[in-house]
């Protein structure tokens, strides 16, 4: 290699290094959020759901169970007719009328997936299976093995894997690759791990899994102890690919990890995530709003990226300093996130600097003494009401200039 061949080899693995590693969002909104208790929707929402989740730019949308009923089928199956761009997946059991079911439900698709589970812990083995190790990795890898069979893309859960022993997961995990799974998901069923221990996991299955390489690893975390975001951050952080989340993070008990939130948090924080991914967060108010509403589930106020006070201030030292530079109080802006705007709430904590910004987008031009009443006049009237509209501000100035 001469000189210019080696720096252009030197300058490729520099683009090569900072280049951001790309994360799949697979949605299961549809599958896991709809299994949280009141959040039933039916196909026409379905539907709408999943173009917002195509238009958002969601890499695999998990459209249901189709062996749990017919209305489930219908669902899997008429939105892997319409969907394009995003890969349709159908959830099945280790089952054959399950994986038949699923195929059968997904032949239509642009690009569909089969997403095969069996529980690996000792747990679920004992009680709820009641099979050896031996018949789990049997059923595990015939189950693969029939997926394969009719679609080229297979993903394999072993379900309670955080709380699965560690050689018995990674034989698990090995066979299931050796049966052709191109994605592995670990699921954390039950909440239950913590940021450094699924780090960990994360990690050991890296290390210990000979064949890992030949399948993208996932992460799929519930929020029983309010981990789910986290946890599945420290699985991308330890080599996870694909994140398993919902939007709103509605799901089983106390749901699943947030789109909204693992998405914006790699987005914001791309300088300690080295992470990208294909979403479109001006979409993510939006598809979260549609949610809610077709699921009956509301967002709490203070609810991270999408809930209404997320970009919204009322204290008076937090307005002045946004009126000065936003970056003070802001660390992505509203408007990224599909937001139209910051909301400098005017209540009893607001100062004069905000005041007299909204009664100048209101055309008053308050400065010195008027602004002085005005502000006294506003303060009373905080003290009596939780919010202060416009309306409020303009008869508090009109009172001013009538009485002045
Ligand atoms: O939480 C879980 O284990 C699941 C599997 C079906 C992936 O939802
Ligand atoms: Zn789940």
């Amino acid at each position: 290699m001469d000189s210019t061949e080696s720096s252009t080899a030197t300058a490729a693995a520099a683009t090569r290094e900072a280049a951001p590693r790309q994360i799949r969002i697979f949605d299961t909104t549809l599958r896991d959020g709809e299994q949280s208790p009141g959040a039933s929707m039916n196909l026409t929402e379905k539907l709408e759901v999943a173009h917002s989740l195509a238009d958002l730019g969601v890499d695999v949308i998990e459209a249901g169970f189709p062996i749990a009923s017919p209305g489930d089928f219908d669902s899997v199956k008429q939105i892997a007719e319409s969907i394009r761009g995003s890969t349709i997946c159908g959830l099945a059991r280790c089952a054959e009328k399950d994986i038949l079911r699923a195929a059968e439900a997904l032949q239509n698709a642009e690009q569909g997936r089969i997403h095969v589970f069996l529980a690996t812990s000792a747990i679920h083995r004992e009680f709820k299976l009641r099979m050896t190790p031996d018949e789990i990795v049997d059923r595990a890898v015939n189950g693969v093995k029939l997926a394969v069979s009719k679609c080229a893309d297979v993903e394999f859960s072993p379900e309670d894997a955080c709380r699965t022993e560690h050689d018995f997961l990674c034989r698990v995990v090995e066979a299931a690759i050796d049966a052709g799974a191109t994605t592995i998901n670990v699921p954390d069923t039950v909440g239950y791990v913590t940021p450094e221990e699924i780090f960990k996991i994360f990690q050991m299955l890296r290390n210990r899994v000979p064949n890992i390489d030949k399948a993208v690893l996932s992460t799929h975390c519930h929020d029983d102890l309010g981990m789910a975001v986290a946890n599945s951050l420290a699985a991308v952080a330890a080599g996870a690919g694909q994140i398993e989340c919902t939007i709103n993070g509605i799901g089983e008990r106390a749901g699943n990890a947030a789109l909204e939130e693992v998405v914006m948090a790699m987005k914001t924080r791309s300088d300690f995530y080295h992470c990208a991914t294909r979403i479109d967060s001006k979409r993510l108010v939006p598809a979260s709003r549609l949610v809610s509403k077709v699921t009956g589930m509301s967002v709490q106020r203070n609810k991270a990226i999408v809930g209404r006070n997320a970009f919204a201030h009322e204290s008076g030292i937090h307005q002045d300093g946004m009126l000065k530079e936003r970056s003070t109080y802001e660390i992505m802006s509203p408007e990224e996130v599909g937001f139209a705007k910051t909301d400098l709430v005017l209540g009893k904590h607001s100062g004069r600097a905000a005041l007299a910004d909204r009664a100048r987008t209101l055309g008053f031009h308050l400065a010195g003494e008027e602004l002085q009443q005005v502000f006294e006049q506003f303060k009373v009237l905080a003290d009596k009401k939780k919010e202060i509209y416009d309306g409020d501000i303009i008869a508090l100035v009109q009172q001013q200039i009538s009485s002045g």
